[in-house]
């Protein structure tokens, strides 16, 4: 199928009590990965690329990646980038083939956090694509982006619904008590203020830094409205712990496809576990 724009796939969510997958992507077997457990458990997708995949990667070699990922399933595929701080480089993705785009201005006064996600929004909106926005701080490390415990913010109710009635993004990324990367502690979710800002803001909310935030906790958040879950590190620590686990087995191994080949089946396994977690099987 074609890349399809987050709306499209939040919109139903948020309808039918469910949560689509937003997975990170930062190299050919963890787009296939995402793909085949997409299609394997028949769920709509989220393939997204931070700064630093793209960084890493290439503009042209991700969007061609997903692309290509998205034609070869029969489940839907949104390609969205991932903590876009800037305008020029949103712009660059939507040009490049992004179906969807996080503009994050979290980092910005309010004021200015409203007009430059409008003016993104007012661009995006034009070509089809979709637009998620921040308000508050997530907390913690995702890739080249750091909030320190210090600077974290949690989200504000009031400024949400003002936020969003301003700025008209399609979907908007909220702090609650997520962090990205690895937990030191068990995260405590704010799900009053969740709720608070789900009676206010009538778009699909989206919860960071998933990994590590126990299944009761994930299910509890999307039955108050987060209808997209952000997954990075565990996909991290499944593909890389199955790399380190082959070369420790097979020191000789030099054949890179007999250790990322397991990394990706290991990838697979849990990006499942975590579509079903989020109630999107058979939601395709
Ligand atoms: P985790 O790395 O904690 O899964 O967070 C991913 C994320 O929120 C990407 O924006």
């Amino acid at each position: 199928m074609a890349l399809v724009p987050i709306d499209v796939l939040l919109k139903k969510a948020d309808a039918e009590g469910y949560a689509v997958g937003a997975f990170n992507c930062n190299n050919m077997e963890i787009v296939q990965a995402i793909a085949a457990a997409a299609e394997a458990e028949k769920a709509p997708v989220i393939m997204q690329a931070s700064q630093g995949a793209i960084k890493y990667a290439g503009l042209e070699y991700i969007t061609a990646m997903v692309r290509v990922a998205a034609e070869n399933v029969s489940v839907p595929v949104a390609l969205h980038i991932d903590h876009g701080t800037s305008f020029e480089q949103v712009m660059r993705c939507i040009r490049s083939g992004f179906s969807s785009v996080m503009f994050d201005g979290s980092k910005l006064p309010l004021e200015e956090n409203i007009a430059m996600t409008k003016k993104v929004v007012d661009v995006a909106r034009a070509v089809g694509v979709s637009v998620e926005a921040e308000l508050g701080k997530i907390g913690g490390t995702e890739d080249d982006i750091t909030v320190s415990d210090k600077e974290a913010m949690f989200t504000d109710p009031k400024e949400a619904e003002r936020f969003v009635k301003e700025t008209e993004v399609d979907a908007l990324a909220v702090a609650i008590g997520t962090a990205h990367g690895v937990y030191k502690g068990e995260p405590k979710l704010d799900f009053e203020r969740l709720k608070a800002i789900k009676d206010l803001v009538k778009i699909p909310i989206v919860l960071h830094g998933s990994s590590g935030v126990p299944d009761e906790a994930i299910r509890e958040a999307i039955s108050l409205g987060v209808c997209k879950v952000n997954i990075d590190t565990n996909i991290r620590e499944a593909f890389v712990n199955k790399t380190r686990e082959v070369i420790a087995n097979n020191p000789k191994e030099i054949d890179p496809r007999k250790i990322l080949g397991p990394a990706r089946e290991a990838a697979i396994e849990i990006i499942r576990e975590k579509i079903r977690l989020f109630g999107s099987s058979a939601k395709a």
